[in-house]
């Protein structure tokens, strides 16, 4: 019988030849996910056994990776904001940059409830995110919310164009306990006028340039194309969603729109253009890029006295 050892080496040599720049990483979580333990069990048990059956989903595992399948949709799990994800092939597998947005955004949600004094009876905050693939930001959310006991007192919406992304969204956010929490819809970017009025509305859309598109990763063509190609220049469909927002937002509601690394000035233009007299900030992210736009009307900033 095999060793833990001996299957990681094999894994490895394997993975390099296929061109992976995280063969060690890929073949330990594989082999965690074969023996249905976690990583860190396989790191600390490299003289254990490995029965034929887990030897066997090891070796179907690789050869999936090899041929550029990513970890995740192989594990069928990805941990985002220290949560657990379905994740399949159904929507994009959720990045670590994301985890920017939500934190803005569950700021922003927070500074609305603590801000000012809400007599009883308030309206909830009303919170959209717009484009929700398998649930990442809107279902963290509203774990976050929960944790802070401020859940009752938002209203929570999600969308996506794709009805196979809102189904995995629905799973996830059923696996966390908020299936009843969040309203799914399908819907070109924003739901119908008969909902505007949104106080926070958060995006993570499709913001690649087509042209660069052939040139990810090859993991990447395992995601829907839908969910990665913003179009020529990358904002297409951001810049519709901009359109959208004088008549979506509340007076003083909020949008924030990740956006690529290398988009903030293509960003502050387009903005200026589609909302004009509109404020545009962008927020960084952990590795100093410009990755979360933030716009309002101008006047309704909290620091202004109007506000
Ligand atoms: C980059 S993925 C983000 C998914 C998820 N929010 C996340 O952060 O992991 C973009 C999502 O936007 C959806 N999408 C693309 N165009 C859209 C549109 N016009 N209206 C609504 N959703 C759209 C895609 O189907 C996809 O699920």
């Amino acid at each position: 019988m095999a060793r833990v050892r001996e299957l990681l080496d094999i894994g490895i040599s394997r993975l390099r030849e296929s061109g992976s720049e995280t063969a060690r990483l890929d073949a330990e979580l594989l082999l965690a996910h074969a023996l249905d333990v976690d990583r860190t069990a396989v790191l600390a048990h490299t003289d254990a056994p490995v029965g034929d059956g887990a030897a066997a989903r090891f070796q179907a595992s690789l050869d999936r990776r090899a041929a550029g399948e990513p970890v995740a949709y192989i594990r069928g799990i990805k941990e985002f904001h220290g949560l657990a994800f379905g994740v399949d092939a159904r929507a994009l597998i959720p990045r670590p940059e994301t985890e920017r947005l939500v934190e803005l955004t569950e700021l922003e949600i927070v500074r609305r409830l603590l801000g000012a004094p809400r007599p009883a009876g308030s309206p909830p905050v009303r919170v959209i995110d717009v484009g929700v693939g398998g649930g990442a930001v809107a279902v963290t959310l509203a774990v976050l919310l929960r944790r802070r006991g401020m859940l009752d007192e938002v209203a929570l919406a999600a969308t996506d164009l794709s009805d196979d992304a809102l189904q995995l969204a629905r799973e996830n956010a059923v696996a966390h306990a908020v299936g009843d929490r969040i309203a799914f819809s399908t819907a070109d970017l924003l739901p119908g006028s008969e909902t505007a009025g949104w106080d926070v509305v958060a995006a993570n859309l499709p913001y690649v340039r087509s042209a660069v598109m052939p040139t990810l990763p090859i993991a990447a063509s395992f995601e829907p194309a839908t969910a990665l190609d913003g179009g020529p220049d990358g904002l297409a469909v951001i810049g519709r969603l901009l359109e959208q927002l004088p008549d979506a937002l509340a007076t003083d509601g909020v949008a924030l729109l990740e956006i690529g690394g290398d988009q903030e000035t293509e960003l502050r233009a387009l903005a200026t253009e589609r909302l004009p007299g509109w404020l545009c900030e962008v927020e960084r992210d952990l590795g100093g890029l410009p990755r979360v736009a933030v716009l309002r009307r101008e006047g309704t900033d909290a620091t202004s006295p109007a506000a």
